[in-house]
């Protein structure tokens, strides 16, 4: 790229989960026309590859042998659908989007050869006309360079009440309490790592999203790449 020529903007969208990020993430890309990067399914996918071929997952060097392995595609379905996330040839969208998934996810996120094996292949997505990077670590590790940054909060009871119905809708036998209780002890791993641990760049805008519909979150959103 010619020194000149304007970086392609990236839009960073942090937070714990439960925060409503995917949600949030995926309309506000729809809204600019915009490329999104789920930065959350390529853990779990890595998670899920190397539970699938038998690694022991607290085996860090295992564990990163096998991220580096892993051949991850998202794939559009064309008509609208749900984006498939194919792992290793195998359509892993529905086991990948299980709480057991979340948390071999966030346990081997917390390797810093897992991280390093998903660096450039994450700096890959951004594309033009933009791209909406929906993580823990895009505005701080991943595109600290990017133009416009959000960190979505809401309490851990708001969190865990919407993980429960979206969960629910999708007909998955899960209970409110061990919700929470998964939900405050995958926010402690994230946040206590080592490496790109999980907080606001010093320059995101912090969103509390409790209480707030999702219009007004997509409002607050877009504000920061359009100001009105
Ligand atoms: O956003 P999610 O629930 O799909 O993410 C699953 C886990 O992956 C999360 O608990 C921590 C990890 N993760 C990460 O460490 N860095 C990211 N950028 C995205 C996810």
């Amino acid at each position: 790229m010619p020194k000149s020529a304007t970086p392609i903007p990236v839009l960073t969208i942090d937070g714990p989960s439960g925060s409503g990020k995917g949600t949030i993430s995926r309309l506000v890309a729809d809204r600019l026309g915009w490329h999104l990067l789920d930065s959350g399914a390529l853990y779990r996918a890595v998670g899920y590859a190397a539970g699938m071929s038998g690694v022991d997952l607290t085996d860090e060097a295992a564990v990163t042998r096998s991220a580096e392995a892993t051949r991850i595609v998202f794939r559009d379905p064309g008509d609208g659908g749900e984006t498939r996330v194919v792992v290793n040839g195998h359509d892993a969208t529905d086991e990948l989007r299980t709480e057991t998934a979340g948390a071999a996810a966030s346990a081997i996120a917390a390797f810093p050869g897992v991280r390093a094996a998903l660096f450039d292949k994450q700096r890959g997505f951004r594309k033009g006309p933009g791209l909406v990077a929906d993580g823990r670590d895009m505005g701080t590790v991943i595109f600290p360079d990017a133009p416009f940054k959000v960190f979505l909060t809401a309490s851990a009871d708001e969190r865990a009440r919407r993980r429960y119905k979206q969960l629910k809708d999708k007909g998955l036998n899960v209970t409110l309490s061990a919700l929470l209780r998964e939900i405050q002890a995958r926010d402690e791993r994230d946040a206590a790592r080592v490496v790109a641990p999980l907080r606001p760049a010093d320059d995101a805008l912090t969103i509390d999203t409790t209480g707030i519909p999702v219009d007004g979150v997509v409002a607050a959103v877009l504000s920061v790449v359009r100001p009105a």
